[in-house]
């Protein structure tokens, strides 16, 4: 281990390098324009399994972008760990609010800035350079490990699913990590277990036939903006409820155990609206701040549009409004289930002035992971190794559909070991990773492959 951990220490300029090869690829997977790139990212994916000594490299098509596989099966006896992750990225969008261009990975301050930077090419990368540091001073590793890195992720992960089912024989495990979420703070490690679910919808509202003159026909009909401004605006109660009927009713009650917890945290609601610039946070009465990101459902509308938006002025009553609307959903919800009742009560408060059509995008489940689970356990400890301290227990608010999948499809549970931090700006402009994140998640990685057989062996 020694050994390993000293070459992890004298090659991090390298891996910096290769880092910024990896994230120098525009793998926007939403963007049709990028598919090219998409392709590109995954030969470099599978090179870079190559070139670490994994074995049975294979890029993989599904319905949609490929994932790639790649294996190393020779500790007989020993568990085999399934390490997914993502190599596509969310588009870079609003191009001129990043401090350096997002595929040009640039350092300053001790994080490394670029699209893709801690979601999810940065956390992927940990372990490449974890499982080669194993390889290149030991010849071996502790554990079999097999690595599916999908390029589908940011869009849903429609196509992996059926990946999974036609895949179940190659995939077989013991177990599954995760790389792709987040630390609680600074210098605060913390193993997650537990993460949201999603269902994202769209409703459009069709109002009269063409656009029209808003003098000449203003006061004669509905503007579908109005009316679907009423809509939103009905959607949650002054004490920031949702107001869909049946919505809360399998919603799993927060344990007192659980809400014990959630209050030792070293966590101030001041320093987070500072943070976030804004003069008192919002949110469903009854729960705390943490409470409600990470064990309560919620509703977004997420873009909204219709009518001029141009320069100037333009006196046009639309014919159309549409927005875009998620639901953030906490065990037992059920994605399927919410976006019907979304559906049904959207029909039933829509004015007759107006046409609806609502359209369910995508979704999946929330996740938890049982904290006494050995496999969790092995991540407290490598954690403690990996950064010195000991790790804090959370949830997260965001999601990753597959989790629920893996359990599913392939009766597998998920431990998810996140290096990225609360406020990396995934998504957004500069995007970045916190560079002692980057190397301490090397090293715990290391650490966590070794220490896995013993923590699964007290099971
Ligand atoms: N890495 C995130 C998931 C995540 C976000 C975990 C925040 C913990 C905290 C992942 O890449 C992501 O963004 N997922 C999407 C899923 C969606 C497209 C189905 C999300 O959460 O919006
Ligand atoms: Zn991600």
């Amino acid at each position: 281990m020694q050994k390993t951990l000293s070459f992890i220490r004298s090659n991090q300029d390298r891996y910096l390098d290769e880092l910024k090869q990896f994230l120098a690829i525009p793998s926007v997977s939403t963007n049709p324009e990028n598919k090219p790139d998409i392709q590109r990212c995954a030969s470099w994916v599978a090179t870079q399994m190559q070139t670490i000594g994994l074995e049975n490299i294979n890029i993989m098509p599904t319905g949609g972008h490929p994932a790639v596989y790649g294996e190393w099966l020779k500790a007989p006896g020993k568990p085999t760990l399934l390490i997914y992750g993502h190599y596509d990225v969310q588009p870079v969008d609003p191009l001129n609010l990043w401090t350096s261009p997002p595929f040009e990975a640039t350092i300053r301050n001790g994080n490394l800035f670029a699209r893709g930077s801690a979601d999810d090419k940065g956390q992927v990368h940990i372990h490449f350079k974890a499982l080669e540091a194993w390889m290149k001073t030991m010849g071996s590793l502790p554990i079999n490990v097999k690595m599916i890195i999908e390029g589908e992720e940011e869009i849903g992960s429609e196509h992996l699913e059926p990946f999974l089912k036609a895949n179940k024989k190659l995939l077989k495990s013991d177990l599954v990590l995760i790389s792709d979420t987040s630390m609680f703070a600074r210098g605060v490690p913390s193993v997650c277990y537990g993460l949201r679910g999603l269902a994202y919808m769209q409703i459009d509202l069709m109002g009269p036939n063409r656009d029209l003159h808003s003098g000449s026909f203003g006061g004669s009909v509905h503007n579908p903006i109005q009316a679907l401004t009423e809509i939103i605006s009905q959607l949650h109660d002054d004490k920031g409820r949702i107001t869909i009927p049946g919505f809360y009713d399998s919603v799993r009650k927060l344990s007192k155990k659980e809400r014990d917890a959630y209050a030792k945290l070293p966590w101030s609601d001041k320093t987070y609206s500072k943070d976030l610039g804004v003069r008192e946070l919002y949110g469903e009465k009854g729960f705390s701040t943490l409470e409600r990101l990470w064990a309560r459902p919620t509703l977004e509308c997420n873009g909204i549009w219709g009518g001029f938006t141009g320069e100037g002025a333009k006196t046009v009553l639309p014919a159309k409004a549409s927005a875009k609307i998620s639901m953030r959903l906490v065990p037992d919800q059920k994605s399927g289930d919410i976006a019907k009742m979304f559906e049904k009560h959207i029909k039933k408060i829509a004015p007759k002035t107006v046409q609806v059509t609502v359209r369910n995008l995508h979704g999946g489940e929330a996740a938890i992971t049982p904290i006494d689970h050995p496999g969790v356990q092995a991540a407290v400890s490598a954690l403690e190794k990996g950064f010195g301290k000991k790790p804090l227990y959370q949830r997260e608010g965001g999601s990753i559909p597959i989790v629920v999948q893996f359990k599913k499809i392939l009766g597998l549970d998920t431990v998810l070991l996140g290096f990225g931090l609360p406020d990396e700006n995934a998504h957004a402009p500069d995007e970045f990773l916190n560079l002692d994140n980057y190397f301490g998640g090397i090293r715990t990685a290391a650490h966590y492959y070794n220490e896995l057989p013993g923590f699964l062996k007290r099971k």
